[in-house]
């Protein structure tokens, strides 16, 4: 997709972070827009932004883990917009510890957003470009979590490994049928934006029973370290996912020193020797449970 004015773009967890960069962009290349997100007062206030430069936006209030809510977010588009050409699976949440530690809660959540949250954008919005006929594209967000197994992160890991095949299937089964959709997989590293406070946005039936257990401790301080210091900024990201739409580019890798990591991984496979230490390139933030 070269051409974006005039276009309607929908984009999950459009109040902070990767989304709220995503949404100024499209703004800037003149698209209308559908920002979703479960955060009421963050959605609003990147609504409110839009529209005082004149941005024809909407903003709806989307649990991506609840079928029916993507469901009528399709629906809220095809109501205001008639269609929808560019789709951003963004929305996330971070959960860690070892991983016979994590509650069947925090499976539930995370699973829920990261993974369940693109299933339901795929299910909902595909059929409707299909049907369109032009020229469309589907941006989920996964992360380099979905290309390795790094200590002390099983959940965020095996949602983001699903977003990973999901997405790559999707590509296929795209081409399989023919259709006019390009697709883009994006998988950042360590960026700051609010994913270190996930937390905020947990809804209370999948709240925490108990205090989190020392190695939960470690992976949450590590991770607000990690995202902190982080040098590319979300702004860099959402910069880089563009250029990928537009050049009907797979895979964005916007920290490609990692690729060592995953080729690493990738040659113990093909090798079938034992998974070796995903940080054997980058010591200097590996995560040790306290
Ligand atoms: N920041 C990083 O270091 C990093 C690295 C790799 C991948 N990611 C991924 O990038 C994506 C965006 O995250 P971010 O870093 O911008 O974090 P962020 O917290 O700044 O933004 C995530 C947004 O998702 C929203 N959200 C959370 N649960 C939701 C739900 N159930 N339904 C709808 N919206 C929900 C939040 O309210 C928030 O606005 C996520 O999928 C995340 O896993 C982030």
């Amino acid at each position: 997709m070269k051409d974006f004015a005039g276009k309607v773009a929908v984009i999950t967890g459009a109040g902070s972070g990767f989304g709220r960069e995503f949404a100024r962009i499209g703004a800037s290349l003149g698209m209308r827009l559908v920002l979703a997100d479960v955060q009421a007062d963050a959605l609003a206030a990147v609504v409110d932004e839009l529209r005082e430069r004149g941005v024809e936006v909407i903003g709806e209030r989307v649990d991506v883990s609840k079928g029916d809510q993507v469901e009528r977010l399709a629906q809220r588009t095809k109501e205001a917009f008639g269609k929808v050409h560019l789709l951003f699976n963004n929305a996330g949440v971070a959960a860690g510890g070892l991983v016979w530690e994590s509650t069947e809660k925090d499976w539930q959540w995370t699973l829920g957003v990261n993974l369940w949250g693109v299933i339901h954008g795929v299910r909902c919005f595909v059929p409707m470009m299909l049907e369109q006929g032009d020229e469309c594209h589907v941006v989920n967000t996964a992360s380099v979590a979905g290309l390795l197994s790094t200590q002390l992160m099983g959940v965020y890991n095996v949602s983001k490994h699903g977003v990973v095949t999901l997405t790559e299937t999707l590509y296929h089964d795209l081409r399989l049928a023919n259709a006019n959709i390009g697709v883009t997989l994006l998988c950042p590293a360590f960026v700051p934006t609010g994913i270190h406070a996930s937390e905020r946005n947990r809804p209370p039936e999948l709240a925490p029973d108990s205090e989190p257990t020392p190695s939960m401790v470690a992976s949450q301080k590590a991770t607000e370290k990690a995202t902190s210091s982080g040098k590319i900024g979300a702004e860099d990201v959402a910069k880089m996912t563009f250029d990928a739409i537009r050049e009907n580019r797979f895979y964005v890798v916007t920290h490609p020193k990692i690729l060592a990591s995953v080729e690493l991984r990738l040659q113990d496979v093909v090798a079938q020797r034992n998974p070796s230490d995903p940080f054997t390139f980058k010591k200097d933030v590996a995560v040790k449970p306290s």
